[in-house]
Formats: structure tokens, sequence, C-alpha cells
């Protein structure tokens, strides 16, 4: 016979009696007679990821969860002491959405809080307080919520023509806490070893993003044309996320950007059917490379994807080991929309976003042009007439000379 109905009370009520019970014990009773391990004074752990705050009760090989408690407490340097989770005899409650302890650990000991994508401002002090009655434990540990820097190295050409800067980017995002280091090395031919450079750098201040952690951008600013045209730059990140620093490396090779001009070409003289626009790129390596034609439509106001009529011709390359290509769009004449801007989008992976040029065709030239050429090719006959008689002149004479000087012979 259970002890509850002797006293004459429903099981309802004796678990609601229990409860209460280690409510008052779990908030009341001083610690003691129980030990928890927690993961020593200071617990780091990822942004984002499902964590476990670890509270353990040693030795404890299979215990009963109905006389047990559990709270789950976290307070930061300023906030007050608040309530994560509790766990009362068989009742629990996750105030922190998400949180949770897994019973069936809980029978071995186990009253870790599961925490399911951690954010930035859940760092603090977290306070396992756990009942075995009648024993009561208490541990704390100092949560710290960290996140890796997301780097990225790249060329950037200052403006599209400014020829004679170039800038190597190194871009760390996404990181937390905001100290970072951020260093710029050249690889030594003749020492073969990476050398720190201190001249032409330039850190912006780490900005911080909405969900609390900092982007941070570091430029290098290398004058053209680089002597040492083969080198290699390194751009040496530190962060507390890390063990040990992480390292971008980047290669100026040769003449790495394209140098483009986008322009009109007659196909031949006598076609006056069909007009070119010409997109040429030179001097780029590695001859990985994207063209693509836009067409600026004035309806839509925005430029419009080009997919008939293109050539581009495979890439060819040059003496110095660099990639010229070039790219042609073929217009019928007379083009309707006269006024129109095409666009050539050159992708290069020595730019992180693409270049476009631009090109349009004048106002009323689509019409001008065959009359050119019928004027040029009228010209012809016209020219020939009057060369002609005076060729036979011409020709008369000189042969007159020559026979004659041969006569003196
Ligand atoms: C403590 O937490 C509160 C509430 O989340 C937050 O507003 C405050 O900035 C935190 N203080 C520190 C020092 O992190
Ligand atoms: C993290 O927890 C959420 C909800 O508790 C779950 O949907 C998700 O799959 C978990 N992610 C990982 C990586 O375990
Ligand atoms: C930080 O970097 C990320 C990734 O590059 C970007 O999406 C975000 O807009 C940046 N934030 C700020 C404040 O610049
Ligand atoms: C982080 O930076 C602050 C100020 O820049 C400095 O006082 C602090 O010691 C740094 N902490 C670490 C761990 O480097
Ligand atoms: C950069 O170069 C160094 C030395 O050549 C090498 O150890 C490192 O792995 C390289 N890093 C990357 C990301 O390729
Ligand atoms: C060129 O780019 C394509 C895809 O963008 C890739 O599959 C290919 O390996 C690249 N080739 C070289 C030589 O980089
Ligand atoms: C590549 O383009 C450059 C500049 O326009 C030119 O001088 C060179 O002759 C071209 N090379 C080839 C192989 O066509
Ligand atoms: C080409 O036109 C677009 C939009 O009209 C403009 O944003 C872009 O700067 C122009 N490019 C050049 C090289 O003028």
């Amino acid at each position: 016979m259970a002890p509850w109905s002797a006293l004459g009370m429903s099981w309802a009520m004796a678990m609601a009696l229990a409860r209460l019970l280690l409510a008052l014990w779990l908030a009341l009773a001083a610690a003691g007679g129980l030990e928890v391990e927690m993961a020593g004074r200071r617990q780091t752990v990822s942004l984002n990821k499902n964590i476990t705050i670890i509270c353990k009760v040693p030795g404890a090989p299979n215990l009963d969860i109905r006389t047990m408690g559990i709270r789950w407490f976290w307070k930061n340097q300023t906030s007050d002491l608040e309530k994560v989770f509790e766990f009362i005899g068989d009742h629990q409650e996750a105030i922190r959405p998400g949180a949770t302890v897994s019973l069936w650990r809980l029978k071995r000991g186990d009253a870790s809080l599961q925490l399911p994508a951690i954010q930035l401002r859940e760092a603090g002090e977290y306070r396992c307080v756990v009942v075995v009655t009648p024993q009561k434990a208490e541990g704390r540990v100092w949560l710290e919520v960290i996140a890796s820097p997301d780097s990225k190295l790249f060329w950037e050409q200052p403006t599209v023509n400014n020829k004679e800067e170039k800038h190597a980017v190194c871009k760390s995002s996404g990181f937390y806490p905001p100290n970072i280091s951020i260093r710029w090395k050249k690889w030594i031919q003749k020492s073969a070893q990476y050398q720190e450079i201190s001249e032409n750098i330039f850190t912006e201040r780490p900005v911080k993003n909405e969900d609390g952690t900092f982007n941070i951008t570091s430029y290098l600013k290398l004058k053209l044309p680089v002597e040492d045209t083969g080198a290699t730059y390194q751009c040496v990140i530190w962060h507390k996320s890390w063990p040990t620093s992480q390292k971008l490396n980047l290669t100026l090779p040769r003449g790495a950007s394209p140098d483009s001009k986008l322009f009109w070409e007659q196909p031949t003289v006598n076609n006056k059917e069909e007009k070119h626009a010409v997109c040429k790129s030179s001097g780029f390596y590695p001859p990985n490379i994207s063209i693509r034609w836009k067409k600026w439509i004035q309806k839509s106001a925005q430029y419009q994807e080009i997919s008939e009529n293109i050539f581009t011709e495979r890439p060819v390359k040059n003496e110095d080991g660099t990639f010229n290509i070039t790219s042609y769009l073929k217009l019928k004449l007379p083009v309707e929309d006269t006024g129109a801007t095409y666009q050539c989008v050159i992708w290069h992976k020595s730019w992180p976003t693409s270049q476009k040029l631009n090109l349009t065709l004048p106002r009323g030239e689509s019409e001008k042009t065959p009359y050119l050429l019928y004027l040029w090719i009228l010209s012809i006959p016209v020219v020939g007439l009057i060369l002609l008689p005076l060729y036979f002149v011409w020709k008369g004479r000189y042969r007159d000379r020559w026979t004659s000087g041969n006569e003196t012979y």
C-alpha cells in the first residue's frame, strides 16, 4: 500500500505536494551533501550552435527522477538572475524557448542543460541547482559565446581608370568578440619565406552587425606595375575562436586583370546590313573569363540580357602567358531602336564584381550609314572615269620615254 493512500490523499494530490516540497527545497535548502560537476569555471561555445551546459552529479548510478528537482538560472554582469529552466517531480518548464534536460540522462545524474541556437546575448553565468531529496547542490559556470570569422581575400581595382594602384582586400565577417588581428605577408622568392609587410596597409575599424557580430576589412595597397609580378601575398588572420591563425593566399600573375574596350566595327566595307559591337579584353590571367551582353530597355528602364547573335572567340594566349578574348554582338541594320545602349559585362576572378562597358548607337546612324556607303560605292566609277584617261596619257608618255631610252642602247 502506498504511503499517501494511508493518509487519505489521491495520487495527484500526493504529486502536487511532492512538487511543492521539492520546490521549497530547491529554493530554501542550503546546498550540501551533494556535489555537481560543471565544465570548469568557463565554457566556450559557438554562436548559433545547439549547446549543452554541463552539470552532473558524479557517482549517481540510478536516480528516481520523481524525487529530483532542477533549476537553471542565468545572469550577466548587468542583469538580474533569471530562471531559464525548471524540472520538478516529472514536470518541466522551459522559460528559455527550446531549453531541455534529457530525462534519460537525468536518471544517471546528468542535469546538463541543452539550448538550441545559442545567441551572443545569452552569454553569462549559468547556475545549476539540483535537489535529490533530501540533498541539494549548486554549480556555476561562465558561458562564453564566440563566433569564427568567415574570411576572403581578393583583388580590387580602386577605380576602373586607376591603372596605377591595385588593392588586395582581406575581409572577415561575422566574428565575436571584436578582437581580431590582421597582418599581411609577402612571399620572398630569394629567401623562400614569407616576410611581414608593414607599409601601405589600411585596416578599417570593425563594424557591428545586427546579430552583435563584427565585420572588418583590411587593404594592402600596391603600386602598379608591381616589380615582382608573380608575387604571393598572404593575409594572416588571428581570432580567439581558432587555435591558430588562418592564412589566405593571393597571387599576382602578370597582367592579372583584363584591359577591356568596347567599340563598333563594320564587318566589311560593303556590308551595309550588319554592324558589330566588339568587346575586347586583353592581358588577363587565368584564362577563365565571362563576357555577357546586355541592352538598355527604355520601357522597363533596365538592362536586359541578350542571348542571340553573339559570337565569342576562344581566349588566345599572349607571349607573356596572359590571354586576350574578343566577343562580337551582331546587329542587323537598320536597328529599330537607334538610341539603344549596349553593354558588355565582363567578369574575371581578379575583380570582386563585373566590369560594365557601355556603347550607344547614335540616333540616325543606322540610316546614315547606308547612304554614306552608296556615296562611296558610286564614287568608284566616277573616280575611275576621271583616272582612266589620265592613266593612258601617262602610260603613253612613259612608254615613249622607255622605248626611246632603249633605243639609245
Ligand atoms: C546583459 O543582458 C541584458 C539583457 O539580455 C543585455 O541588455 C545587456 O546588454 C547584457 N549586459 C552585458 C554586459 O552583456
Ligand atoms: C538544433 O536544434 C534544433 C531544434 O532543437 C534542431 O531542429 C536542429 O536540427 C539542431 N541542429 C543540430 C545541428 O543538431
Ligand atoms: C558583414 O559581412 C557580411 C558578409 O559579407 C555582409 O552580409 C554584411 O552586410 C556585413 N555587415 C556590415 C555591417 O557591413
Ligand atoms: C581585446 O581588445 C581590448 C581593447 O582593444 C583589450 O583591452 C583586450 O585586452 C583584448 N582582449 C584580448 C583577449 O585580446
Ligand atoms: C598559403 O601558402 C602557404 C605557404 O605557401 C601554405 O602553407 C598555405 O597552406 C597556403 N594557404 C592556402 C589557403 O592555400
Ligand atoms: C573555369 O571555370 C569553370 C567553372 O566556372 C571551372 O569548371 C574550370 O575548372 C575553370 N578553369 C580554370 C582553368 O580555372
Ligand atoms: C592581345 O591584346 C593586346 C592589346 O590589345 C595586343 O597588343 C596583343 O597583340 C594581343 N595579342 C594577341 C595574341 O592577339
Ligand atoms: C553603363 O551604364 C550603367 C547604367 O546606365 C552605369 O551604371 C554604368 O556606370 C555605365 N558604365 C560606364 C563605364 O559608363
